[in-house]
């Protein structure tokens, strides 16, 4: 049984990621920003999972949620870094810089909060994962989503870097989740979105993919296929 901290977990990948590991017998500490959602989840999975009203852009809330995390669980053994938010469909020079900056707080600076607040205690038990939700846009471009593009980008670099950097026993790998139908994909996709799997259908083969993860990745850019 492990314990996984998973962002983003009121819509989308993160979801259908909650459901999949409990069904699987494991345990998870989730949090996302839509109260109602939250309060869904935790009316469908009660303790020991715990769903946390947390913006990953502030590091306050994200080091508030560690604290409170840690007064009752261990460290977690799977650091799921997997909310993040898209840019509306726009020439870059179209973007306004309020829209740019939040898809960098979120996207990166979000990230490096939660590897700021729950790394340490992972380190100091001496395992455990994390992963860094990046994209096909992680490794490719497209027009129209530049902002988005920069940040899965940097979310690549910085994972590479972490991986330099985690002691033995510890592993961080970027993860593109491949390519499924949820808001994100219907907010840059349009119509087409409905061509690709759903969340739920992605979860049942990126769950075993994510459990089968170890230290031996550590550094590695994979996709879940
Ligand atoms: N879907 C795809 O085809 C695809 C492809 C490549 C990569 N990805 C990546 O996969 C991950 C999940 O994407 P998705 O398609 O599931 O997106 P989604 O449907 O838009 O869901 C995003 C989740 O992140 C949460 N979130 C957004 N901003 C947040 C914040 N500031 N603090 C806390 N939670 C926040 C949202 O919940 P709240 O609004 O309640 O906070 C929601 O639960 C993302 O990293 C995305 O870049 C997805």
């Amino acid at each position: 049984m492990k314990t996984l901290a998973i962002t983003g977990v009121t819509r989308g990948l993160g979801r259908a990621m909650v459901e999949e590991f409990i069904r699987l017998g494991h345990i998870v500490l989730g949090c996302g920003r839509s109260e109602q959602d939250l309060a869904d989840l935790r009316r469908c999975f009660g303790k020991p999972h715990e769903f946390d009203p947390v913006d990953v852009a502030s590091d306050e809330q994200v080091q508030a949620w560690a604290k409170r995390l840690f007064k009752s669980h261990a460290a977690p053994d799977l650091v799921l870094n997997n909310a993040a938010v898209i840019n509306s469909n726009a020439p870059l020079w179209n973007v306004s810089s309020e829209e740019f900056g939040r898809v960098i707080d979120v996207n990166i600076k979000g990230v490096a909060s939660v590897i700021r607040h729950f790394v340490p205690e992972m380190i100091e038990r001496g395992s455990g994962l994390v992963v860094n939700f990046s994209s096909g846009w992680g490794r490719s471009t497209d027009s129209e989503v530049a902002p988005y593009c920069a940040t899965k980008w940097a979310i690549e670099g910085l994972t590479q870097a972490l991986a330099q950097e985690l002691p033995a026993g510890l592993a961080a790998i970027a993860l593109n989740p491949g390519i499924i139908n949820t808001d994100m994909l219907r907010s840059c996709f349009g119509g087409s979105a409905s061509t690709y799997p759903s969340a739920e259908q992605w979860a049942r083969k990126a769950v075993p993919f994510l459990l089968e993860l170890g230290p031996k990745h550590n550094g590695q850019s994979l996709t879940v296929s």
